[in-house]
């Protein structure tokens, strides 16, 4: 070890700018906020080798002026904020003034700026390290940064720039964050001269379906929710929407795309048992809140936040989200349904829908057949059972087709939700008591969690050393298969204690019930107990889907089977 010295401003600049600049994508996202900041209407990107040879931003915005163009690539240099009160209100994208000089620091920078009122452009260079004098250059109003040669003089960093083609990737997914969250500004990407993405301004939706896909567009809620200064607005996919990986996932805070754990968690939460097993929602949302309510000076990319009413937030952001997520099958974005093209039939009906009758299974009064002079309810009349699995039904669209344990199942489950809120499932008392075999443990179990269990609807007493004998079961479970319920909490109690299972395991825990209290397959049902499982799932939060996330029912219109038997209307 030598003596302490001070670093010359070099090093520092390239230490530094291992953490701004890590990429050629991170230049790509700093170059763009700067073009927001700048006010730009039109942005254009030009990349060569993936970012790595050249990473350029051509924007139509305020400018540099002269006597600024060599400040604006030295260190802690920024005309964005100028105290501790500007930085805890800060709106700008950019604050700390640092990522130019890291640029400059490691790559050859140069910036073409024009104001407004200027009568001409001035350009400046820099070269690992400080600005040379300015020149005058010809350019129209606005500014043009490019970033060449990135690592030229850091070569053990350039040694981690990887394939052309995977450079480019994440430059095109810094483009897409930044386009995403601005549909008014204009864009454009080219890459090695062609080009590879071109929007124009457009609404906040059209820009999503450009970005996103048409088919996340038609298979996503919108999502508008605010509490005082809070406001979650944006696309949120459905169930149908979901993928494999989470590649599609889009959430920002005043404007910025973020990647804070706060959030995931209250996304997570919201779309929790609307998706089957491991896959992944996709969403653009936005955040939008006080600034000072925010600190985004946390990490050195400004990809993670912290929020002063953390709790509030989380609070706000799961409650919008599941509101939006869970329409009652009437309110179902026809997406729900695969043969979604043909909407506009069932929407109009879903629009005039009434007031569902009597409660499942309780028989309700239908007529086989539409009669002309009533408003026809969304899903319909049923028709038939198929194979003691679907129930069909026909509606003003056409067929409507119902997995009915499917559907059952989530009927169940929101209303056990519903009551657990109230404080606990209905009790019912049974006539005669079901037994079932237990282990010693079983019985502990039981006994111990005996508050628990009542919360849930059950009332279990010893009748035997290694029996159980349930006498109450949930209100809702009439029919159902009692012992196996009773069994199936029990061994989720045993494993995971009545408060987790009450709280953290409640969903889980709810999906069970409502697989063992749903009408299995095979059981007959009549058609006035058909037509109360249709009028109950156009009452029900998001029966489009299972407790699964498989979907309950499907449309087939008129034109589908028109289509089917090729036959022209
Ligand atoms: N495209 C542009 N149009 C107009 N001014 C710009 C542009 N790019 C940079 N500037 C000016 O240069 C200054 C320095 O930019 P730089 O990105 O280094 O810092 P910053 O944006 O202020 O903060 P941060 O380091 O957080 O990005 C900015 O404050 C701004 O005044
Ligand atoms: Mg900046």
């Amino acid at each position: 070890m030598g003596a302490i010295r001070v670093m010359p401003e070099l090093l520092i600049g390239q230490i530094a700018a291992g953490e701004v600049v890590e990429r050629p994508a991170s230049v790509l996202k700093e170059l763009l906020e700067n073009s927001l900041d700048a006010g730009a209407a039109e942005i254009q990107v030009a990349l060569e080798a993936g970012g790595a040879r050249r990473v350029q931003v051509d924007d139509d915005g305020a400018g540099i002026p002269r006597d600024e163009l060599a400040l604006a690539l030295a260190r802690h240099a920024t005309s964005k904020i100028a105290s501790l009160a500007d930085l805890e209100s800060v709106a700008t994208m950019g604050f700390r003034g640092e990522a130019l000089a890291s640029m400059a620091a490691v790559a050859r920078v140069e910036i073409v700026s024009r104001p407004r009122d200027a009568a001409h452009a001035w350009s400046v260079t820099a070269e690992g390290g400080a600005a040379r004098e300015a020149r005058p250059a010809a350019r129209a109003p606005g500014s043009t940064v490019a970033v060449a040669d990135l690592y030229f003089n850091t070569p053990a960093r350039r040694k981690f720039l990887r394939a052309e083609a995977t450079e480019f990737g994440h430059c095109d997914e810094a483009f897409r964050r930044i386009a995403l969250a601005h549909p008014s500004i204009a864009f454009t990407l080219r890459h090695n001269g062609r080009v590879s993405s071109h929007l124009a301004p457009q609404s906040a939706a059209a820009r999503a379906a450009a970005l996103l896909g048409n088919a996340f567009a038609a298979a996503s809620v919108a999502v508008d929710a605010s509490a005082g200064a809070l406001r979650l607005h944006g696309l949120a996919g459905t169930p149908q929407a979901a993928r494999n990986r989470a590649d599609a996932q889009y959430f920002y805070v005043n404007g910025r795309y973020v990647r804070d754990r706060l959030l995931a968690h209250a996304v997570r939460e919201a779309y929790r048992d609307t998706l089957h097993g491991e896959r992944q929602p996709a969403f653009a949302l936005f955040l939008e809140l006080d600034p000072r309510a925010v600190d985004v000076n946390v990490h050195p990319a400004k990809t993670e936040v912290r929020f002063r009413d953390a709790r509030g937030v989380h609070q706000f952001v799961f409650h919008a989200l599941s509101r939006a997520l869970s329409p009652t099958a009437a309110e179902a974005p026809v997406s729900y349904a695969a043969f979604a093209s043909q909407g506009p039939a069932i929407q109009a009906a879903l629009a005039m829908r009434e007031p569902a009758p009597a409660a499942w299974p309780a028989a309700a009064p239908a007529p086989a057949t539409l009669p002309a002079a009533e408003k026809a309810p969304p899903l319909g009349y049923a028709l038939a059972q198929l194979h003691g699995v679907y129930v069909l039904a026909q509606n003003e669209a056409g067929l409507v087709l119902v997995d009915m344990h499917a559907a059952h199942e989530r009927i169940l489950m929101e209303k056990m939700k519903a009551a657990l809120d109230r404080g606990g499932l209905e009790r019912q008392s049974l006539l005669v008591p079901a037994v079932l075999r237990a282990e010693a443990l079983d019985v502990a179990t039981a006994e111990e969690n005996r508050e628990a269990l009542e919360t849930l609807g059950l009332e279990l007493s010893v009748a035997g050393p290694n029996e159980l004998a349930v006498r109450a079961a949930p209100a809702q479970l009439s029919g159902g298969d009692v012992a196996g319920l009773a069994r199936a909490l029990l061994a989720e109690l045993r494993e995971f204690g009545a408060a987790r299972v009450l709280a953290a395991r409640r969903n889980e825990l709810l999906a069970t019930m409502a697989c063992h209290a749903a009408v299995r397959a095979n059981r007959a049902l009549s058609v006035p107990e058909m037509n109360a499982l249709l009028r109950e799932m156009e009452e029900t939060e998001r029966s489009g889907s299972c407790n699964h996330g498989r979907p309950t029912w499907y449309q087939l219109t008129l034109a589908d089977l028109d289509k089917l038997f090729l036959r022209g209307r």
